[in-house]
C-alpha cells in the first residue's frame, strides 16, 4: 500500500483532550513566534532607508544612484544577504548542541535556552550600532531558532492524543504564520515614523515573544516520553494521568516504557541513525526540510517587500502587500489544522503541490511577459494586483501543506523515541541549512536566472510532489510508538524494518 497503514489499523488510547493540555501545547508553541517573527522581520527592514543609511550606506547609495533598467538586479548584495542569512547558519549549529540538551535534561531547557539566547539577541539588534552588533545579535537569535525549533515540535508531538496530534502540532507552525504576520505589519507600522528609528523598533520587539517562551517555559511539565527516558517513571504516570484527564493510562504507559527501553539502551542516537532500519526515517529528516525550502517560500516571506520594491512597486505598497499575504499565510494554516487528522497529511501534501506548481508558472509567465529577459519594463496597477493574487493562492497552497507539515508536523511524529531528537536535530539544521541558501542565492539568482527563478521552484515542486505520492506512508491517527507499523506496511520501506520490533506486538506486526 503506497499509503501505508488503513484508520482501520490505527489505535486510540482512553482519555480526552484536557485544558491542560491544550494550555501547555499553547505555551509551548509560542516557541513558533519567535521563529516566525524574525522571518518577516528581516525582509521589511531591509526594505526601509534609514536601516540600509545606517548599516549599508554604500548599498543604500546603489539604490538611490540606480540609473540600471534592470528590475532584475536592483538588489543583488552579498553583505545584505549575508546579514539576513547569519543567523540561520547560527540555528544549524545550535540545534546539534539542542538534541544532546533535549534528550539528556527534558524538552523544557531547550526551550529556556532558546528564548534566554533570542531575548539576548533582540536586544542587542535593537540597540545595534554597527554592523558586528547587529550581526552578532542575529547569531543570537539563530541560537535561539535553533534550540526552539529543535524542542517545540517534539514538545508537541508527544504530549498531544495521537487523534490530534496534527491538529495540536500545527498550532506551532501557526504561531510561526502569527510571528511573521505580527513582523509584517509592525514594519509597516514603524516605517512610517518620521525619524528613522522604527526598524529598532521593528528588532527589539523580538523580545515580546522571547519573554512568552521563557518564563512559559519555567512552568511546563516536561513530556511522559521524556520522563521515562531520563528514568522518572513515577513522575510520567502522574503527568500521563494530569494531560489524558483519566486513570487509565496502563497500555499508554506501557507502550512508552516499551519505546523508553530502547531509547536507554542507546548511548549514540547519531550513531543509531545511520543504522539500515532506520533509512526510512532518515531520508525523510533529509528530504522533508530541504524539500519544503525549495518550494521558495522564503523568496516570498523574507524578500516579499524588496520584490515588490524590485517589480516597480513604492514602499508603503510594498509592505502592505507583504501585510495581505502574511494574513493569508496565517488563515490558510488553519484549513490545515481542521483537516490533517480526517483527510491525512498525504493529501495535503499533493493538493498543495499541484496548487504551488499552477501559481509558480502563472507568475514566471506575468513577470516573463512585462520585463523579458532584459529585465526592463514597468507594471500597471491591476497587473501587479494579479501578481499579489497568484503570490497568495500559492503562500495559501504552501500553508496548509508543506508549512505545518514539513516544517513540524511530520518530522517529529515520524522518529521512534530512541532516535526522536537526533532525527529532529537533522530536520532543522537541513532546514536552516536550505533557507540560508534560498536567502543567500535569492538575489543573485533573480538577477540571472530572471523570471525562470519561477520556473526553477516550479521544477523542485513537481519533483517533491512525485516523491511525496511514491514515498511518505499516512500516519494520521497512528500513536507515535506504534509508527513502526507504517513503515512496514509501506511498498517500498518496508524491506528496510525488521520483522520483530519490541514496540509492537507480533500480532499487531501480522495484521499488516
Ligand atoms: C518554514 C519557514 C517558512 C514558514 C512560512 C515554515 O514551515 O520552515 O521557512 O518561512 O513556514 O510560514
Amino acid at each position: 500500500m503506497v499509503g501505508g497503514l488503513s484508520t482501520m489499523e490505527s489505535k486510540e488510547y482512553p482519555g480526552k483532550l484536557t485544558p491542560f493540555v491544550v494550555l501547555t501545547c499553547l505555551v509551548a508553541a509560542t516557541g513558533g513566534l519567535i521563529v516566525g517573527y524574525d522571518i518577516g522581520i528581516s525582509g521589511g527592514v531591509t526594505s526601509m532607508d534609514p536601516f540600509l543609511m545606517k548599516f549599508f550606506p554604500s548599498l543604500y547609495r546603489k539604490e538611490k544612484q540606480n540609473q540600471s533598467s534592470n528590475q532584475y538586479c536592483t538588489f543583488d548584495s552579498q553583505i545584505l544577504t549575508t546579514c539576513t542569512s547569519s543567523l540561520y547558519l547560527a540555528a544549524l549549529v545550535a540545534s546539534f548542541f539542542a538534541s544532546s540538551v533535549t534528550r539528556i535534561f527534558g524538552r523544557r531547557w531547550s526551550m529556556l535556552a532558546g528564548g534566554v539566547s533570542f531575548l539576548v539577541g533582540a536586544a542587542l539588534n535593537g540597540a545595534a550600532q554597527d554592523v558586528f552588533m547587529l550581526i552578532f545579535g542575529r547569531i543570537l537569535l539563530g541560537i535561539g531558532v535553533g534550540f526552539i525549533g529543535q524542542s517545540v515540535p517534539l514538545y508537541l508531538s508527544e504530549m498531544a492524543p495521537a487523534k490530534l496530534r496534527g491538529m495540536l502540532n500545527i498550532t506551532c507552525q501557526l504561531m510561526i504564520t502569527i510571528g511573521i504576520f505580527s513582523a509584517n505589519l509592525i514594519n509597516y507600522g514603524v516605517s512610517k515614523i518620521e525619524a528613522g528609528w522604527g526598524w529598532r523598533l521593528s528588532l527589539a520587539l523580538a523580545a515580546v515573544p522571547a519573554t512568552i517562551i521563557t518564563i512559559g517555559s519555567l512552568f511546563l511539565p516536561d513530556t511522559p516520553n521524556s520522563l521515562i527516558e531520563r528514568g522518572h517513571d513515577e513522575k510520567a504516570k502522574e503527568i500521563l494521568r494530569k494531560i489524558r484527564g483519566t486513570d487509565d493510562i496502563l497500555e499508554e504507559y506501557s507502550d512508552l516504557v516499551a519505546a523508553g527501553k530502547d531509547s536507554k539502551k542507546t548511548r549514540h542516537p547519531w550513531i543509531n541513525i545511520v543504522k539500515r532500519k532506520y533509512r526510512p526515517h532518515l531520508t525523510m529528516a533529509i528530504l522533508i526540510p530541504f524539500f519544503q525550502q525549495l518550494t521558495g517560500i522564503n523568496v516570498i516571506m523574507f524578500y516579499a517587500p524588496v520584490l515588490f520594491k524590485t517589480l516597480g512597486f513604492g514602499s508603503n505598497t510594498s509592505l502592505m502587500s507583504a501585510v495581505i499575504i502574511g494574513l493569508v499565510n496565517v488563515c490558510a494554516t488553519f484549513v490545515s489544522i481542521g483537516t490533517v487528522d480526517r483527510l491525512g497529511r498525504r493529501l495535503l501534501f499533493l493538493q498543495g503541490g499541484f496548487q504551488m506548481l499552477a501559481c509558480q508558472i502563472i507568475l514566471g509567465t506575468l513577470i516573463a511577459i512585462k520585463f523579458g529577459t532584459t529585465g526592463e519594463g514597468t507594471i500597471p496597477k491591476t497587473y501587479a494586483a494579479f501578481m499579489v493574487l497568484f503570490i497568495c493562492i500559492y503562500v495559501a497552497g504552501f500553508a496548509w501543506s508543506w508549512g505545518p507539515l514539513g516544517g513540524t508536523l511530520v518530522p517529529s511524529e515520524i522518529f521512534p523515541l530512541e532516535i526522536r531528537s537526533a532525527g529532529q536535530s537533522i530536520n532543522v539544521s537541513v532546514n536552516m541549512l536550505f533557507t540560508f541558501v534560498v536567502a543567500q542565492t535569492f538575489l543573485p539568482m533573480l538577477c540571472h536566472f530572471k523570471f525562470g527563478l519561477f520556473y526553477f521552484f516550479a521544477g523542485w515542486v513537481i519533483v517533491m510532489t512525485i516523491f511525496i505520492a511514491l514515498f511518505l506512508p499516512e500516519t494520521k491517527n497512528v500513536p507515535i510508538e506504534k509508527m513502526i507499523l507504517v513503515w512496514k506496511a509501506h511498498w517500498f520501506w518496508n524491506k528496510f524494518i525488521p520483522d520483530k520490533n519490541e514496540h509492537v506486538s507480533t500480532k499487531e506486526m501480522a495484521m499488516i
